[in-house]
């Protein structure tokens, strides 16, 4: 359903510049899966979100939302969608990230990381990929990043300008017949998502390949955080090993490391 979502034909609605968005009607809709089944899932799955003084409900994939207007399924003839650009909380560390973690102690820790991912060869998703950490020390030939913090992109894109990314949160991410060698979420990143989105990570990979999650430690403040000064929620480690009940167990410093 997602990847019909992306496929449809979209035309920029030019009546409200203010408010950039595209739309797709059900009268031209070529997409491959009925037009009333889409709208059905997009309010199935959806989150609600109030826009002026009125609720919609909103289902994002990859970097775009999608909503109608709520009429009645007969009755809605066209679906919406617009680039996410919402804030996130990583917007606000990316301009220090980089800095915090060049102690050497820091890059002892990064390729100890590293060493422990024992990575040869195949292609890897980079969950909270960040400003690219696992690029500064490896270059898979097939490497696919997302995060939701355009802060965090941007510099990844400055270091790394060929570097293939969404800019997306995992819960939204649907990379459509996509499948990986190598799924990694480095120093923390897999905390912040939603621990029963983690559950479909296997699903993702391909035949014998793996995932390496790293998480918060029970009790751990982040070093972030207390840089920038922001409180950012995070899940406990646990709940994402409940949704992930084939991984290895293992401690690595400030983090717990979930891996197959
Ligand atoms: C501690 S940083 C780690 C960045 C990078 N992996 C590294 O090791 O340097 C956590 C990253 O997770 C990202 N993040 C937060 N919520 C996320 C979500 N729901 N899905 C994917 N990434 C997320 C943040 O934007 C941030 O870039």
């Amino acid at each position: 359903m997602a990847a019909a979502l992306e496929q449809s034909e979209w035309i920029y609605a030019k009546t409200m510049p203010q408010c950039p968005h595209w739309y797709t009607l059900r009268k031209k809709w070529s997409a491959p899966a009925p037009f009333e089944e889409l709208v059905q899932f997009i309010r199935d799955n959806g989150y609600r979100e109030k826009f002026g003084r009125t609720w919609f409900t909103r289902l994002d994939v990859n970097n775009f939302k999608y909503w109608t207007m709520g009429a009645p399924l007969p009755a809605t003839i066209l679906i919406n969608r617009a680039e996410i650009d919402r804030p996130e909380p990583y917007d606000v560390i990316a301009p220090i990230y980089d800095s915090l973690w060049s102690t050497p102690e820091a890059e002892a820790e990064n390729r100890a990381v590293i060493e422990s991912l024992a990575y040869t060869e195949g292609s890897v998703l980079d969950i909270g990929c960040g400003s690219g950490l696992l690029l500064d020390l490896i270059q898979p030939r097939r490497y696919l990043g997302i995060d939701p913090s355009s802060g965090m992109l941007d510099l990844l894109k400055w270091k790394h300008p060929l570097a293939e990314t969404v800019h997306s949160t995992f819960e939204a991410f649907y990379p459509g017949e996509r499948r990986f060698d190598l799924i990694v979420g480095l120093f923390a990143a897999p905390s912040y998502v939603e621990p029963a989105a983690l559950a479909r990570i296997p699903s993702l990979l391909k035949p014998g390949g793996r995932y390496f999650l790293m998480f918060y430690r029970d009790g751990y403040e982040p070093e972030t955080h207390k840089a920038a000064g922001v409180e950012i929620p995070f899940h406990d480690w646990r709940r994402a090993a409940k949704h992930l009940p084939d991984s290895q167990v293992s401690e690595f410093g400030n983090f717990v490391v979930l891996r197959t």
